[in-house]
């Protein structure tokens, strides 16, 4: 799934630059009346002759896979990237452009840079559309058609033809999750394990299934775990991506959603542009906010909403590369979405021998206990893992405190604490066999 990059030199990009160079100084001197010295036509020719001739041999675009484009569509690419590649065009650009001063060219500049024709202007919108090869191949963003849109290349498309390194940049609107959590960390029945390593399949054999096999195409995979909060889900993504060795990127949907209109679509398709082709597991937290009741529209705010929603799940079914929604409300999923996803995991409540084995690998390994019984824990008190965590490093900090041992009044201080977050009244028959060791302890 992951191109394999051959990237062109500096050198052999060079005549690229410095052709739009020379056309640029040429436009400029013609819309100023003057004539076109010859040495700079001579320069022109020579500059178009060392591009075709690079181009030709595949020497110049080969790390972005262009083999397919037409000879504008790669005069289109090389407008949008040379600014980025070669900071004296973007400057060019701008002075073209006074109206609109960016680095990035404008259809408008673009068609008149290379003097086109009424049939290669159709052409050019045309290889600016959607199904155009450059946006199918996510090489450049247009926001929109119109002559005085700017182009860019999409996000990682100039370092990839550069070589240079591929900074571990988070993609914009996502946070990097930086914990690492191995696969037998999770405390999970084995039945929801072996589902998790049959979504690991998904990733790690696409190639066969997919190229050799010739199974019918899809985007992700996409994974919904679903479950009360605390049951590991989180946890969960941080162990995939850990199995495969890539980093995990958690998607805040509330960078994503911008209050102006048509920017949330942007900001979105940003996202999705930097992570193509890249290996990185998405992970979009509380993504019931994203199924919940569709087509109910009340007010206009809401079918905005549901736009942009219905963009970003297509934005993510067509993603290739994994995404993890999680969702602590299975119910209010419509069951439409169900078939989108290659994995739909339920994460259960942890059992008394789970949460047993929560406590155990949860209590600090080099803090000294005195009488816990990690099993009796389990079974005494019904925490999920995420109030197990808490609990048990709560007590870590009141035994600290006391400098002294983890003992069981420590453990039945920080879980009366734990189940007081529940926002229910506790009552001491909630903390099961640890309710005797909460003596003197008032809430
Ligand atoms: N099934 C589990 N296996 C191992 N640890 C767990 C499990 N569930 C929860 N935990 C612990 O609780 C913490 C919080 O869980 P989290 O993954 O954030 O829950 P969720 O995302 O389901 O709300 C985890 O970081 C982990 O330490
Ligand atoms: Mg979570």
């Amino acid at each position: 799934m992951i191109e394999s990059t051959v990237t062109a030199n500096a050198s052999e990009l060079a005549p690229e630059w410095r052709r739009l160079e020379l056309l640029g100084q040429s436009l400029a001197l013609e819309r100023q009346g003057e004539p076109v010295p010859d040495a700079l036509i001579d320069d022109l020719k020579k500059a178009q002759h060392r591009v075709i001739g690079a181009r030709d041999e595949h020497r110049t675009w080969s790390a972005l896979n262009t083999t397919l484009l037409t000879t504008l569509e790669l005069d289109v690419l090389a407008c949008a990237v040379g600014p980025e590649a070669e900071p004296r065009l973007g400057w060019l650009f701008q002075t073209l452009q006074p109206t609109r001063p960016h680095p990035y060219p404008t259809l408008a500049l673009i068609q008149e840079l290379f003097a086109l024709e009424a049939r290669q202007i159709d052409e050019l919108y045309g290889a600016l559309g959607d199904t155009g090869a450059l946006r199918r191949h996510r090489l450049v963003n247009v926001n929109a058609p119109g002559p005085y849109e700017t182009i860019r290349p999409c996000e990682g498309v100039t370092s990839r033809l550069l070589g240079r390194a591929d900074q571990p940049l988070a993609p914009p609107g996502a946070n990097p999750v930086t914990l690492r959590v191995e696969w037998d960390q999770l405390i999970l029945p084995e039945a929801c394990l072996e589902a998790l390593s049959e979504f690991l399949l998904w990733i790690t054999h696409r190639e066969t299934v997919f190229t050799h096999w010739g199974a019918q195409p899809t985007g992700g995979p996409v994974a919904l775990f679903s479950g009360p909060s605390g049951t590991g889900k989180t946890f969960a993504a941080s162990a995939i991506a850990t199995r495969l060795g890539w980093p995990l990127y958690r998607v805040d949907l509330g960078r994503l959603v911008s209050k102006w209109l048509g920017e949330t679509e942007e900001n979105i398709n940003t996202l999705f542009d930097a992570a193509h082709g890249r290996p990185m597991v998405l992970q979009f937290e509380e993504a019931d906010s994203l199924f919940g009741k569709r087509g109910d529209v009340k007010e206009a705010r809401d079918r905005y909403a549901n736009l942009e929603i219905s963009h970003l799940l297509a934005r993510i079914e067509t993603h290739e590369g994994p995404c993890i929604l999680t969702t602590n409300l299975r119910r209010n999923l419509d069951p439409a979405f169900g078939r989108r996803f290659q994995l739909a995991l339920e994460f259960p409540r942890p059992d008394a021998t789970a949460r047993g084995r929560l406590w155990r690998a949860l209590l600090p390994p080099r803090a000294p206990l005195q009488g816990v019984d990690p099993d009796f824990l389990g079974r005494t008190v019904n925490l999920t893992g995420g109030e197990i965590r808490n609990a048990a490093t709560h007590a870590a900090f009141l035994a600290a405190g006391r400098d002294g041992a983890i003992g069981l009044p420590e453990i039945a201080l920080a879980v009366w604490r734990e189940l007081g977050k529940r926002g229910k009244p506790v009552s001491p028959s909630d903390l099961g066999g640890l309710a005797c060791h909460r003596s003197g302890v008032t809430s």
